[in-house]
């Protein structure tokens, strides 16, 4: 009935429309709403469908790889709000869309049908709108001090730039198979170049399977190098799945059907199949990743211009640790403990680690993490929930775990030592302090300690050298070919097993080493096999494995992922191109002439560009032309950079993205009154190995935990690492009855509240008088002198902002015959900063 109406409305609406549009703003709204409240009923109920079809498979055990994929990459809080409100707009668009075609039967002006003024209400009414409104970032406090939970107002000119929640960046523009929506190969038979695309897992099984037998081990690099890259991923990015376990247009469950249907995009098994069975009913269920808003239906999109789809990071741009603190307020508060005044975040209340705290529990009902069961094959085994993280994926693996357990040790430790250093300061500022103190620790490992080893030392020093100086103009946003392919090199890099070293970095059968297949979702190995303490010696005392041409991705991740029992396991590899070509990345020699390097044409030139003829041979084999191939393929095919462990494509979307982050932070560690000199000086020295002593019963650590033990980089005693010490992080307290102030961070990137006494001030002009004569011009550059050697100018403009400062209070001063105190007061509160 609803049907009907809305398509006999519209009918007359269209009709209206031509003869007069403004009659059409009228009439057609009633039916926009109604199908609009149609489309939301759609959508309502296909998400509760498929919450409680998962909360009864997780509780009948018989989860699927798929499912525990697609519940990892659930939405939640915030990040769901925005995923529905996507679905209800997209919904809505299409219900009119459909209907008007059955009724017409001919195409029809967008912009007929829909003035921009109903655009603008459904905008409104499904939630779309509130996404993109700029937020007040007047009423937020301590905005120079600390971060927004969710970075908004990072960037003032720009509040949501890197926020979470808000779509990822294209380099590239995206390349659908219908142009707007559908992915890359959406219709099978479609040509690129004049060549249809190869199945992904054909791709898989031809060129990145291997054989844990012939795995080569990095010679230089230890595994913690390989799961500190996944710790940073999920800082950096988390693209949502839609909730929907079923197609909306069809309502056939994705895992139920091979059909292409939205969002359900299945991997097609290819004939011969070493593991699965091909057939027009085999497949492995693929669900593709939620678009943003408004992006993704053509005729319909705000001024009949074509809005590619695009896909939502639910994670800010900044290296900020949402991975330990939250990307969204509710989900930062929850993590905190709020029980007590120590700034601390909450901790397992139930169980520890040989005395040491652990993550807690999250509160979901479903619990993934049950698997101690299946695993172990006892069926009294006490099964534990999943642990709670700023990240939603701080289960995927019990190494991951370890990091978070780690790094949420080391706030405690530090919130707690501040205290010991200002016991007046409260909650709020004991836990920005320790928030602020761990985020800047973390972008020192990074570009420090991690990306050399990565990129290589031509993009480090081209791209990643010396802090350039924040500028607000630089776009931190994470591109879509950095989560969809290029950060993913990594998968290439991570060992079929997790290793488990006693306190002699020795295998022991007490707590024996664990393939990676057996350690997804397996909180409770942490609980009740030994602590984070083994996995730790684990990842430091073995090499990480390399990713050579010959053998790419072992069999843990590409035939065993998320499997516990006999259910289809999920293959990574085919899920990074499958999913390349869901958010429709351009391929290979797309990118690589965008980082200004040679597109091989034929066989040839890419045996050259891979220094591989075989390989060359085979991947042409699948794709038939270079320009074919899926970038993440092709990236992680090309042999390393020097000193990196990334080809060159990679080499230049990783060093890109990393720049970006860091030049475009307001908060970076390193920008002008984030840190005093002193604290700065005091955090260059922080390093892994302190954090592993600081934050396990671990005593003897690589004094590089990047780099394997050798004669140069051998296990020292904990003492011999050094700490960061955190006496610039005293203050005074403040005397009197100036009871506000007390608790307040002394503030040195500020003018101070005390003012010089007249006669200093008068001496301080008079020093600069007899030194540079009664010319003003040379006063101020004596006076230059000075600053430069008191606090650092880190641009022309800060040098002539000061210049003119200097040269108007001294040609003030001339002029009225008294001594100004502005200026050198403002020069004493810097000299009592630094010293
Ligand atoms: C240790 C075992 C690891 C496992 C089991 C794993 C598994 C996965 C899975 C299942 C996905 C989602 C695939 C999809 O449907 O698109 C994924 C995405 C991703 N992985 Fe891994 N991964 C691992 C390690 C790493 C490492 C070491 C890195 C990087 C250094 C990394 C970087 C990424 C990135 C950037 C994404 C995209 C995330 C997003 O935007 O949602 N992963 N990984
Ligand atoms: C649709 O209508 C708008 C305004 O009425 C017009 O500018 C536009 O060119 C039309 N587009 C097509 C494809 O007819
Ligand atoms: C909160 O902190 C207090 C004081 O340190 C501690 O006793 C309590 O166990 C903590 N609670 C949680 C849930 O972490
Ligand atoms: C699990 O136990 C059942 C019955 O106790 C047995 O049949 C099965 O082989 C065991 N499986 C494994 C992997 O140990
Ligand atoms: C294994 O670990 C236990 C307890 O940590 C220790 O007592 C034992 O000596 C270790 N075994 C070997 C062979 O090192
Ligand atoms: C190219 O491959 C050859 C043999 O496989 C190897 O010896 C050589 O070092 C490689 N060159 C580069 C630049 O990787
Ligand atoms: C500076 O201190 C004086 C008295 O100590 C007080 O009256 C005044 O309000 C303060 N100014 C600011 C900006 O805090």
């Amino acid at each position: 009935m609803n049907q009907l109406v809305c398509v006999l409305m519209l009918g007359i609406c269209v009709m209206q429309a031509n003869s007069n549009p403004s009659i059409s703003e009228g009439l057609g709204r009633p039916y926009l709403m109604e199908c609009f409240e149609e489309a939301k009923t759609l959508v309502d109920d296909a998400y509760k469908y498929s919450r409680d079809e998962s909360l009864s498979r997780v509780r009948r055990e018989v989860v699927s790889p798929a499912d525990i994929l697609r519940l990892m990459k659930q939405p939640r809080g915030d990040s769901r709000s925005a995923v529905r409100s996507a679905d209800y707009m997209a919904q809505t668009l299409r219900l009119l869309h459909d209907r008007v075609h059955r009724v017409h039967k001919r195409s029809l002006n967008a912009t007929d049908l829909l003035p921009r003024e109903d655009l603008e209400v459904l905008s409104k009414i499904s939630g779309c709108a509130a996404r993109v409104s700029d937020p007040s970032c007047r009423t937020i406090q301590n905005l120079d001090k600390y971060r927004t939970a969710t970075s908004v107002c990072n960037n003032l000119m720009s509040p949501r730039l890197g926020a979470s929640n808000t779509p990822f960046k294209r380099w590239l523009p995206a390349q659908y198979d219908d142009d707007v929506a559908l992915p890359i190969g959406w219709e099978r038979n479609r040509r690129f170049n004049n060549f249809v695309l190869p199945l992904v897992r054909d791709v898989s099984n031809r060129i990145l399977a291997s054989k844990d037998e012939g795995l080569v081990s990095d010679s230089e690099y230890t595994h913690i190098l390989t799961l500190f890259g996944q710790w940073i991923d999920h800082d950096l990015t988390f693209t949502p799945f839609s909730p929907s376990l079923r197609s909306f247009s069809n309502g056939l469950n994705c895992d139920e059907s091979c059909e292409r249907s939205e969002p359900c995009f299945p991997i097609q098994i290819p004939p011969g199949d070493p593991r699965l069975p091909s057939g027009p009913d085999s497949c492995i269920p693929v669900f593709r990743s939620a678009p943003v808003c408004g992006t993704g239906y053509s005729e319909y999109n705000f001024g009949s211009v074509a809005n590619k789809r695009e896909q939502i990071n639910t994670l800010t741009a900044f290296l900020d640790l949402g991975q330990v603190y939250g990307s969204e307020e509710k989900l930062a508060m929850d993590l905190r403990n709020l029980t007590s005044d120590a700034g601390l975040l909450r901790v397992n209340d139930k169980y520890k680690d040989n005395g040491r705290e652990l993550l807690p529990f999250s509160p979901l009902h479903a619990n993934m993490c049950a698997t101690r069961r299946r695993v172990t094959n006892d069926s009294n085994a006490q099964e534990v929930p999943c642990f709670l993280g700023g990240d939603v994926r701080v289960d995927e693996n019990i190494a991951l775990t370890s990091l978070h357990t780690m790094f949420l040790r080391e706030h405690n430790r530090l919130a707690r030592e501040l205290k010991k250093l200002n016991p007046w300061w409260d909650s709020e500022t004991l836990y920005q302090e320790a928030r602020k103190i761990m985020g800047a620790y973390n972008q020192v490992f990074i570009f420090r300690d991690y990306l050399p080893h990565i990129v290589g030392d031509e993009a480090m020093s081209m791209k990643l050298g010396r802090y350039p100086g924040y500028d607000p103009n630089v776009d931190p946003r994470i591109a879509n070919v950095f989560s969809t392919a290029a950060y993913r090199f990594a998968h290439l890099a991570i060992q079929p097993m997790l290793t488990r070293l006693d306190e002699n970095y020795q295998e022991n059968a007490s707590n024996p080493n664990v393939p990676l297949f057996k350690a997804f979702f397996s909180p409770w190995r942490v609980i009740f096999e030994g602590g984070i303490d083994p996995l730790i010696r684990g990842l430091v005392g073995n090499p990480a494995k390399l990713g050579t041409q010959e053998n790419m991705l072992v069999d843990a991740v590409r035939e065993r992922l998320f499997q516990f029992v006999e259910h289809l396991a999920l293959d990574l590899g085919s899920l990074n191109m499958q999913r390349g070509r869901d958010h429709a990345i351009p391929r290979y020699n797309a990118w690589r002439k965008f980082c200004g390097l040679s597109q091989p044409s034929n066989q040839a030139e890419l045996a050259e560009v891979l220094n591989n003829t075989g390989l060359a041979t085979r991947l042409l084999q699948l794709y038939r032309t270079p320009s074919n191939i899926d970038v993440w393929m092709g990236g992680v095919a090309e042999p390393f950079v020097r000193g990196g462990r990334v080809g060159p494509l990679f080499s230049c979307l990783i060093a890109n993205q990393f720049k970006n982050i860091r030049q475009g932070d307001r908060l970076w560690y390193e920008n002008m009154g984030v840190f005093t000199p002193n604290q700065k000086k005091a955090l260059s020295t922080a390093n892994l190995a302190r954090i592993i002593c600081d934050n396990t019963g671990i005593s003897r650590v690589p004094k590089d935990p990047f780099r394997l033990v050798n004669a140069e980089n051998s296990l020292v005693h904990c003492s011999s690492i050094p700490r960061v010490r955190l006496s610039p992080w005293r203050e005074r307290p403040r005397e009197g009855p100036d009871e506000a102030g007390a608790g307040k961070e002394q503030q040195c990137g500020q003018r101070l509240n005390f003012t010089l006494e007249k006669p200093i001030a008068c001496t301080f002009y008079l020093i600069l008088i007899v030194f540079a004569g009664t010319n003003a011009i040379l006063a101020a550059i004596a006076a230059e002198v000075i600053i430069m050697n008191v606090f650092f100018v880190s641009s022309f403009g800060q040098y002539i902002h000061t210049y003119i400062f200097i040269t108007y209070e001294l040609i003030h001063m001339f002029n009225s015959h008294t001594c100004p105190q502005i200026l050198p007061t403002f020069l004493f509160n810097k000299l009592i900063c630094k010293y």
